[in-house]
């Protein structure tokens, strides 16, 4: 595709309209404060807030641990299997809204079963809010399990059992949570046993931590995407690995600067990723509290961006490619895309 001079107002439309991927959506994080309260009174959970405005409020962080200690407050409403299900499906109207056809969902276990919740109530109720998306809104859906980097090995070990009998429901896992201090090297056996039950691998790195993380993400993990991965141009020779392998970063502009990963969005390094030929693709992370769904990454990015026409059609193609749907479905996404792109340009 050439790179069409298209004006702002035209460009925000292309990427808005355009069917996408989205990678990256911590389905915690989609609790808005307004089903957090609902919640709350619907299972009689009280919340250190007085009102929705309070909660909101209280979303200012200042990096990431400032970030996870609300949001672990906010997902300590959801009990029920029900909650998991209106949850996802809040998720789900949402991103249908903003044209995403295919949706990989990490969710939190730990976070709910070390509250007495237990594992089959969260996986069930997300597994069927995927089923009714694909079933009602066209959204192939799926789930990744994230282990949370500040626990230890053992509650590792012991989700990864607790989740034996439902591995039909989930295509693999991921390693979220507090970054620096907990390197990807401590999950090196959990993931090993888990890419030899046929499941997925991803894990976050780069965000907040050194490049050195990324490394040991892809060498010792045996990763096939990174989440976030922004520190990576720092290291020129991590760079080369990427670009020279295709090994997608799942980034998140919005949650970058929310947790002061960057100043502002203009010093995102997201073009630069790009030119350097890096498989990058836009998500949303924790949209309730970063200030937007994936449409809005996308405006709001390409608002602040030198990236044009050409880089969103990458952007989308990207986050087809470094889906783990089949091949017939990433082809099916494609040409759906590629159709898209032929009509508005
Ligand atoms: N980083 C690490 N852990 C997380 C995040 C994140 O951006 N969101 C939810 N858990
Ligand atoms: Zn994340």
């Amino acid at each position: 595709m050439t790179a069409l001079k298209l004006s702002p107002e035209q460009l925000a439309a292309l990427v808005r309209g355009m069917p996408k991927a989205e990678l990256h959506i911590h389905i915690e994080g989609s609790l808005e404060p307004e089903l957090i309260f609902a919640l709350a009174q619907r299972n009689g959970v009280s919340i250190p807030y007085a009102s929705v405005e309070d909660l909101r409020a209280a979303y200012a962080f200042t990096n990431l641990q400032s970030f996870l200690d609300i949001y672990y407050a906010g997902a300590s409403v959801l009990l029920k299997e029900q909650d998991f299900f209106d949850m996802a499906w809040a998720y789900f109207l949402r991103a249908r809204a903003d044209n995403v056809t295919h949706a990989e969902l990490f969710f939190d276990p730990q976070t709910h079963t070390d509250r007495g919740v237990a594992f089959s109530a969260v996986i069930d109720g997300l597994r069927r809010a995927c089923d009714q998306a694909k079933a009602e809104l066209g959204i192939q859906a799926e789930l990744i399990l994230c282990f949370l980097r500040h626990l230890d090995e053992a509650s590792a070990f012991a989700t990864l059992e607790e989740a034996r009998p439902h591995l039909g429901k989930f295509i693999g896992v991921g390693l979220d949570s507090s970054e620096v201090g907990h390197p990807p090297e401590k999950f090196a056996r959990v993931f090993a046993d888990a890419r030899k039950l046929g499941l997925r691998a991803v894990a976050h790195a780069g965000e907040e931590g050194p490049p050195a993380y990324i490394w040991s993400a892809l060498d010792v993990l045996k990763v096939e995407r990174i989440d976030h991965g922004v520190q990576s141009l720092k290291d020129p020779e991590l760079v080369k690995r990427l670009v020279a392998q295709r090994i997608p970063l799942t980034v998140c502009p919005l949650s970058n600067v929310k947790l002061c990963v960057f100043p502002d969005l203009k010093a995102h390094n997201l073009k630069q990723m790009l030119d350097a030929g890096i498989v990058a693709t836009v998500n949303s992370d924790d949209p309730a509290y970063f200030g937007g769904y994936l449409n809005q990454n996308f405006i709001e990015t390409f608002a602040a961006l030198p990236l044009n026409a050409h880089d969103a059609h990458t952007l989308a193609q990207n986050s087809f490619e470094a889906s783990f749907a089949s091949p017939d479905q990433k082809r099916r996404q494609l040409h759906k895309l590629e159709a898209y792109c032929e009509r508005a340009l």
